[in-house]
């Protein structure tokens, strides 16, 4: 009886003590934030035990099937101070978006910085590839691939992106003939994956409607695992040991086995090849990666690579549906640019009309919201002399930095020429990330979504259908709930 008071005695004494040197820690921390806003959490009916446990996590996704109105909520939170804090589940991060803080935290040494362990649990199967590494592992890694997206190869891959393109523009036209509005999503992603995969990978794949719309879940299924939803249902996904029974870890199974099958047929037919300038064969035998490490690799550069630019397109369309004007202007300006016998790889890279208007398709709909948020592994100054001190969260808010009235004028409007007319502040457009750790694939991004919207246009008039709702929802990347309908007809020579 002793030894069992004794006992617990030394358990409470131990958990003091623990809780006591937590506290400590955090303290620090916790005077760190208090230096910024923490939102309200807006809905009254939520209970207090919710809003506890998920912290600022429910009105993130509020709405279930769409997250406009969650969005809504993140415009409404920014404040002057260029960053907020925001509860997310028990831990608290900082949501930045001022320029100026902006700036210096994307440009910490990786050495300074790693990404947030929950995430990765997100993200699962993408862990070994390029966006998951930390400090040296990371620049070795980033290094192989910077080559293969620098804007020499980009040119090499143009000729991908136009006659995709001009498929597409075939595709739309017979779907649009009908006289009935069409769901361009699919056609959009159809061309963004098979290009990616045929540019940067090198195989050229024939795929049916339906076979590239399960190739595409198949990515999405293997990159996401473990999303955050909110539904109580196949509870043994929730359980990470148990997954593998549930119905979504017998998906995801599938999903896996099926692009490791992909993958072995990209990496067998680059070992024939042999060409040193194709990524698939350069990452076999130039670098130190295993077979898992460049499988993974591919998984992230195909998502990353084909669903962000898909939806930049598909905002894009529906944005030019609704202004016949600007397709008008549009086609003008490239008439002009051939007139004075400029191409269009060089017309894509020029600053123009072309050029704002993509921009402003990218701040306005941030098809990456946020990036995956960092946590500092030692204490940094910031120039206006506070200390973030050692375990800060950070979270880059594109889709804030995007919103931010300090930035942008009337940020909540769309406005085609916003990027003619204005200067804007460096790293206040931040489509894809800053610093160091921006995006790799910028240049490839940029040229895709241009050439694709140009040859389009050339081909194409449209429409927007009006009785069909759009409104944005979150798959991988900010989409339109339920597609973009558009009617779509040969374009009239008047232009
Ligand atoms: C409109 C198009 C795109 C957007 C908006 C976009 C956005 C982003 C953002 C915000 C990040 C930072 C993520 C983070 O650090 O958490 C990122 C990273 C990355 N993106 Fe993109 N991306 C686009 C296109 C592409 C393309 C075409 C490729 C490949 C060809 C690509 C490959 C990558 C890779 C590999 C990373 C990880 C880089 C690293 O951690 O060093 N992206 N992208």
């Amino acid at each position: 009886m002793q030894n069992f008071f004794f006992l617990a005695f030394l358990a409470i004494f131990l958990l003091a003590l623990l809780l006591l040197k937590n506290t400590l820690k955090n303290r620090e921390l916790t005077a760190f934030y208090k230096n910024f806003q923490t939102p309200e959490i807006g809905n009254k009916s939520d209970s207090l035990i919710k809003k506890l446990i998920f912290g600022h996590l429910i009105d993130f996704s509020r709405e279930s099937g769409s997250t406009s109105a969650g969005f809504d909520w993140r415009r409404k939170c920014i404040t002057e101070t260029g960053a907020h804090v925001i509860r997310f589940f028990s831990r608290k991060m900082l949501v930045i978006y001022s320029p100026e803080i902006v700036q210096f935290f994307t440009n910490l040494d990786a050495e300074l910085v790693e990404k947030s362990q929950n995430f990765k649990r997100i993200f699962n199967n993408l862990t070994s590839s390029v966006l998951f590494k930390e400090g040296k592992d990371w620049k070795a890694d980033r290094k192989h691939f910077e080559p293969f997206c620098f804007y020499d190869m980009v040119k090499k891959y143009a000729s991908y992106f136009y006659s995709g393109a001009q498929d597409l523009s075939t595709k739309l036209l017979d779907a649009g003939k009908s006289g009935k509005s069409v769901l361009v999503d699919q056609l959009v992603q159809e061309l963004t994956l098979k290009t990616l995969m045929a540019s940067l990978l090198g195989i050229e794949l024939d795929l049916s409607e339906e076979e590239s719309k399960q190739l595409n879940d198949d990515f999405i299924t293997v990159s996401m695992t473990m999303k955050l939803d909110k539904s109580l249902g196949d509870i043994l996904a929730k359980i990470p040991l148990l997954r593998r029974f549930s119905k979504k870890g017998q998906k995801e199974k599938a999903a896996f086995e099926n692009l490791r099958n992909l993958v072995d047929q990209i990496l067998d037919q680059a070992a024939n090849t042999k060409k040193i300038s194709d990524l698939a064969f350069y990452l076999q035998k130039k670098t130190k990666m295993t077979r898992d490490e460049i499988a993974a690799n591919i998984f992230l550069f195909t998502m990353a690579g084909h669903e962000t630019n898909k939806s930049s397109i598909v905002w894009a369309l529906y944005e030019l549906a609704k202004d016949p004007e600007l397709q008008k202007q549009l086609v003008e300006e490239f008439n002009q640019k051939k007139a004075l016998g400029i191409d269009i790889l060089t017309y894509v890279q020029q600053e123009s009309l072309l050029s704002s208007f993509v921009s402003e398709v990218q701040r306005f709909y941030s098809v990456a919201p946020e990036i995956v948020p960092r946590t500092l592994k030692r204490s940094v100054t910031m120039p206006n002399g506070l200390v973030a001190p050692k375990g800060t969260t950070f979270m880059l808010g594109i889709w804030e930095s995007h919103m931010n009235p300090t930035s942008y004028f009337e940020p909540e409007k769309f406005n085609p020429r916003r990027f003619l007319d204005n200067d804007i502040a460096k790293n206040a457009f931040i489509p894809f990330s800053a610093g160091q750790r921006k995006c790799v694939g910028y240049k490839y991004g940029i040229t895709q979504v241009r050439t694709v919207i140009a040859t389009l246009l050339e081909k194409c008039e449209f429409k927007l259908d009006t009785a069909h709702h759009v409104n944005m929802t979150r798959v991988m990347t900010m989409n339109p709930h339920n597609g973009v309908k558009l009617f779509i007809s040969p374009r009239k020579n008047d232009a």
